[in-house]
């Protein structure tokens, strides 16, 4: 265990491209419980089809060739509010040996920062607020935006705003880019 830490604070981060497809896929199997691995698997490796999910940002952490994790941050829209610059972070995964070393917290961070520049103005995300909580994901800031489809477990939705946002009097609903728009993910 001490030996795979020590691999993993050597990784190196960069985007991914469409070559590094069945690494990424292979990180999101082995991370994922059975019942979800299939699903996001295919996620991860269809938001590197840029046309189709345009916008997509996606980093590994890979070292001596190898891909230890993966994260993709896709953007998300609001119906008549051009401009608006919204994103999700989703998947989000490290190889089982080499979780708890830091990477994800270092794939999170490399994200928001390089969304900070685009002057994108609010990230979701899905998850464990136990686990996104310490980043600034808060349920609260959610709450004035709807997922696009009905949450199986609503205490995971999660934002937070990157600039000062509106004031929403009732919550709006996102769109996703096509590799999110589906039901079986929420
Ligand atoms: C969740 C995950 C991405 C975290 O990445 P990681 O590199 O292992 O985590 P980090 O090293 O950045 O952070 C480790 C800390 O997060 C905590 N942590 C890890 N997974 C957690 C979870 N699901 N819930 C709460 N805390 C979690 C660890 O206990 C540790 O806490 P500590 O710093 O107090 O010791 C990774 O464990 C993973 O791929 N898990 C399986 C897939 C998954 O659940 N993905 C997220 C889907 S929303």
């Amino acid at each position: 265990m001490k030996k795979d830490s020590e691999l993993a604070k050597q990784a190196v981060l960069r985007l991914a491209t469409i070559d590094d497809a069945d690494a990424i896929r292979k990180v999101h199997y082995d991370a994922f419980a059975e019942s979800e691995q299939q699903l996001v698997a295919k996620l991860a490796t269809d938001l590197l089809d840029v046309e189709t999910n345009k916008g997509s940002l996606t980093i590994v952490a890979e070292h001596k060739n190898q891909i230890f994790a993966h994260v993709a941050l896709s953007p998300v829209s609001i119906e008549g509010r051009e401009g608006w610059q919204g994103y999700i972070l989703a998947p989000l995964g490290v190889l089982p040996e080499y979780q708890k070393s830091g990477l994800g917290s270092e794939l999170i961070e490399k994200g928001l920062s390089i969304l900070k520049e685009t002057k994108a103005e609010i990230v979701f995300v899905y998850g464990d607020p136990k686990y996104y909580g310490r980043f600034g994901f808060n349920t609260e800031d959610a709450e004035k935006f709807s997922a696009p489809f009905d949450l199986e477990y609503p205490f995971g939705w999660q934002a937070m705003p990157l600039t000062q946002t509106e004031n929403e009097k009732q919550p709006v609903k996102i769109t996703c880019v096509p590799a999110l728009m589906n039901p079986e993910l929420w």
